[in-house]
């Protein structure tokens, strides 16, 4: 054990746990001549903060301190507040479990840390720099991983850096739900992938008719934790045939369950179902969507390759261009059972995003930008210092390049993809933004719930079978998913670079009023989903948490909702 780096990352999650509950108005620190105090049951905190335009604590970590002076641990932090965070001693007790396993793993991301710069970070190719961010930025517990021991996170979890190989299994093709996009033969994908001499020799193993069988990769935990006992009676039926791991290596992306081949020539990503409680939900991959996924993908592929706006702002879809899942034929007959019995067996083939976008471009996850090297160091400064461009210019980019095609999306099309930093991904040209691309339709994408003429392209049994939600909840996956979720976290990262947190919002705003101004046709939209209302819903993912506790349930959680926030682009 490095002692040094439990005391770092003990601090830097008192500093995280401070400001992001703080933030949910579960606590409430008080400030004083000296800095800030927080009184805890036996404790009290003291600590330097400033507070940002959001009005959120940026908590120094170096600066905290009790004042019995001992020494600073989250969990004994935690305890202490324990009145404040209303959890029953049940939850708590998981949670702290929880807690401990992020502890853990953060200080194998701050290992990997070590030696390396911003420039190093943002200079890597994506798959690569995956495995030094620092998973969910509002989730105190975000490397919860429920389920995974040492070793299982030393070979799977993305800061380990580790290549594994998958494993593959297959499904006869009565027992499976399949979509495959038009005009692709799934063969095709598999040789790539896998190579024409490898993807021979797995089939060669099949005793039956390669045609009855579809192939599906698997993560190789998931088989040996749950897919050989509890699926146990297809193998025996010969309906699930093991065919072993085989095929490239995988590096883990920060969801843990979608994969990038760390060889760059494999050009699509693998989604794999994984029954581990990460930050809101178990990672499984459900039915709902599979059928449907590559048609949808198709749909969003011709939207951004045929609209104006899209087109000119540079939105690329990486399509999810085949699906599969296999239901456990007993749990499927229990409607209402744990949803994370529904979930155990899928995978999702996924375009990799340097497959869409131009070769002289490259991809870095919005998540990224958010990020600092073990100096302090922002990949955001490094990024704008390498363009050559003034700061002002890099993020005015960004924001044309990203917010406008989303918000476009919405605006027109009544389309909204939950627009968190490990969803979007923006391309850079010469360091500088010029597109975004987007992934994850299977449960992240929701249409708006009214009769707009342009989704009528949309096959209805995919309209159908989507989430439809009200214009001003739809809004909630631009404001709280991007703007609450990704730049609440940038904008206080770019002061140093002499660009103060209001200027940010203003230039946000600048970018929003010139592309609502471009678009006349879409004023009664723009009404609808509003973007520069004086207040935005606060949505807070760890007050769910403690709230729902850690059992089963049917369903995926529903967030809770705390006072509204004073929306930064209205100061
Ligand atoms: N910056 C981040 N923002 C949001 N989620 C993050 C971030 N970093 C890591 N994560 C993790 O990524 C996952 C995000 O969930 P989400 O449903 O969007 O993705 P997914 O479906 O698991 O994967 P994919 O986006 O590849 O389809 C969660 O497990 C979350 O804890
Ligand atoms: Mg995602």
């Amino acid at each position: 054990m490095n002692t040094r780096y439990w005391t770092e990352v003990n601090r830097t999650l008192c500093a995280k746990i401070i400001s992001e509950l703080h933030y949910e108005e579960l606590l409430s620190p008080q400030k004083t001549a000296l800095g800030w105090q927080l009184d805890g049951a036996t404790q009290q905190w003291r600590f330097h903060a400033n507070t940002t335009l959001w009005g959120m604590l940026e908590v120094d970590p170096k600066s905290i301190c009790r004042a019995d002076g001992a020494k600073v641990e989250a969990v004994a932090l935690v305890l202490d507040l324990r009145q404040s965070l209303g959890m029953t001693d049940i939850n708590l007790a998981n949670f702290l479990e929880e807690l401990q396993q992020t502890l853990y793993s953060d200080m194998v991301r701050l290992e990997q840390l070590e030696n390396l710069t911003a420039t190093d970070l943002v200079n890597m190719g994506e798959a690569q720099r995956q495995r030094y961010l620092d998973a969910h930025p509002k989730a105190v517990a975000n490397k919860g991983r429920l389920g995974w021991g040492a070793d299982d996170l030393h070979r799977y979890a993305p800061e380990s850096g580790n290549a594994f190989a998958l494993r593959w299994l297959a499904v006869r093709k009565t027992c499976c739900q399949a979509g495959v996009a038009q005009g692709l033969d799934y063969q095709t994908l598999l040789t790539q992938v896998l190579g024409q001499a490898e993807y021979q020799q797995l089939v060669a193993k099949l005793s039956g008719s390669v045609d009855d069988f579809h192939l599906l990769a698997v993560h190789p935990w998931q088989h040996q934790r749950f897919l050989s006992s509890q699926f146990a009676t297809l193998f025996a039926s010969g309906d699930l045939v093991d065919l072993g791991e085989a095929g490239p290596q995988w590096l883990a992306q920060q969801s843990i369950r979608t994969l990038s081949a760390s060889d760059p020539g494999v050009p699509f990503d693998a989604k794999t179902a994984l029954t581990i409680l990460n930050t809101s939900c178990y990672r499984g991959i459900p039915g709902k969507f599979i059928v449907q996924g590559p048609q949808l993908s198709a749909w969003l592929a011709k939207l951004a390759a045929s609209d104006a706006t899209l087109k000119r702002q540079g939105l690329y879809v990486q399509q999810e261009v085949a699906g599969f899942f296999c239901e456990q034929p007993y749990q499927t007959q229990i409607a209402k059972g744990p949803y994370r019995y529904h979930e155990q067996l899928g995978c999702i083939w996924r375009q990799r995003a340097e497959s869409v976008i131009g070769d002289h471009c490259r991809p870095i996850t919005m998540a990224a930008l958010m990020q600092t090297d073990a100096e302090g160091m922002p990949l955001i400064q490094a990024l704008v210092e390498r363009s050559g461009i003034s700061p002002a210019q890099w993020l005015t980019q960004m924001f044309e390049h990203v917010v406008v095609p989303l918000y476009h999306l919405m605006c027109q099309y009544g389309v909204g993809l939950v627009a968190h930093g490990q969803n979007i991904t923006l391309v850079l040209e010469n360091d500088a933004p010029v597109g975004c691309t987007i992934k994850d339709f299977h449960g992240d994408l929701r249409l708006v719930d009214q009769e707009f003429v342009e989704l009528e392209s949309l096959d209805d049994d995919i309209r159908h079978t989507l989430t439809k939600l009200p214009a001003e909840h739809l809004v909630h996956d631009l404001l709280t998913g991007h703007f609450v979720t990704v730049l609440r976290f940038i904008s206080p990262k770019v002061t140093g670079m002499g660009v103060s947190e209001l200027s940010f919002y203003r230039l946000l705003r600048q970018v929003i009023e010139d592309y609502q101004q471009q678009h006349p046709e879409l004023r009664h939209r723009f009404k609808q989903f509003d973007l520069l209302s004086p207040t935005i819903a606060k949505v807070c993912v760890n007050r769910v948490r403690f709230k729902i506790g850690y059992g089963d349930s049917d369903e995926r959680p529903l967030p809770d909702i705390g006072e509204p926030i004073a929306n930064p682009l209205m100061m």
